[in-house]
């Protein structure tokens, strides 16, 4: 059974999509059978990963895939799409990944023994089959799909910035994951807390020793992701920093937390 990874954080901008896709790149890359799921309507990891518009994608993706929940014929393998790196396929958001809240009301009306945030897990469960790895990126809030991505993982990654808006994400999205483990009986572990755009300054240093003095110390990943142009370039060229640069520090940093994490994700594999 494949290992699910959710790249959760319920603020914008800390680095989910970068890290989320350079994870399923490094994983990839490194002979591991990977797929990736966009949650988030804007498509980014989807286009990080292939280069094409989530447009590309209608009646092929995410949507899709839910619309088939509790049917017989499942079409699952017409949702996973090839990606610019061999062993990583994705399974893309597209132009309609902003209706799956309302299609999770409609499926909570005719199935009354399922959650709405219970619906992914189960339309996914086949994937662990298929891959050894998969990776979810989550959008930028406590939404129903973000909420579906915690609850369908066995290890959560938390991207943080150093700044105190990142550290009030962190005790939200922590929080988060504890409510499913009491409520549902989950056992979503975290993988780590992960810095991210690291800069050498003040703020950084000041933020860095909160995060290692307080609660959260024991969640803290060696590994940092320090801030890089190749990461902003990679966007523009629509592959992961670890294929267009390669040697950039943050490309450099992403193989450093895939070697850190991996005894972790091979020791969940089940
Ligand atoms: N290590 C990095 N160095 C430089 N820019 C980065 C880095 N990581 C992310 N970014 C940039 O920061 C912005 C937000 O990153 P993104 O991964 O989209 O965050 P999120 O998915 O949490 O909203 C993007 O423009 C991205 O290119
Ligand atoms: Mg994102």
């Amino acid at each position: 059974m494949g290992t699910v990874i959710t790249v959760a954080m319920t603020k914008g901008g800390v680095g989910k999509t970068t890290t989320a896709v350079n994870v399923a790149a490094a994983f990839a890359m490194n002979g591991h059978s990977v797929c990736l799921i966009d949650l988030d309507q804007q498509g980014n990891a989807t286009y990080a990963v292939t280069g094409q518009a989530k447009y590309n994608y209608n009646d092929c993706g995410l949507f899709d895939l839910f619309m088939d929940f509790g049917k017989m014929s499942q079409r699952l393998t017409a949702y996973i799409h090839e990606t610019r790196i061999p062993k990583l396929r994705v399974l893309p958001s597209t132009g309609m990944t902003n209706q799956i809240p309302p299609l999770l009301s409609i499926l909570k009306a005719r199935h009354a023994e399922i959650k709405e945030y219970q619906v992914l897990d189960a339309c996914i469960r086949p994937l662990k089959e298929l891959f050894e790895i998969i990776v979810i990126d989550t959008p930028p809030a406590k939404d129903a799909l973000t909420i579906s991505g915690i609850y369908a993982a066995d290890l959560v990654l938390m991207p943080v910035n150093a700044d105190k808006f990142s550290l009030d994400a962190l005790v939200e999205t922590c929080s988060l994951i504890q409510s499913i483990n009491r409520e549902d009986n989950r056992d979503v572990d975290v993988l780590g807390v992960l810095l991210t755009k690291v800069e050498r300054n003040s703020a950084t240093a000041l933020i860095r020793k909160k995060l290692h003095t307080q609660e959260f110390a024991p969640l803290m990943l060696n590994t940092e992701i320090r801030k890089g142009a190749a990461v902003t370039d990679s966007t523009l060229l629509g592959g992961p920093v670890l294929m267009t640069e390669p040697r950039s520090n943050p490309a450099k940093d992403y193989l450093a937390l895939y070697q850190e994490i991996l005894p972790e994700v091979l020791g969940e594999q089940k």
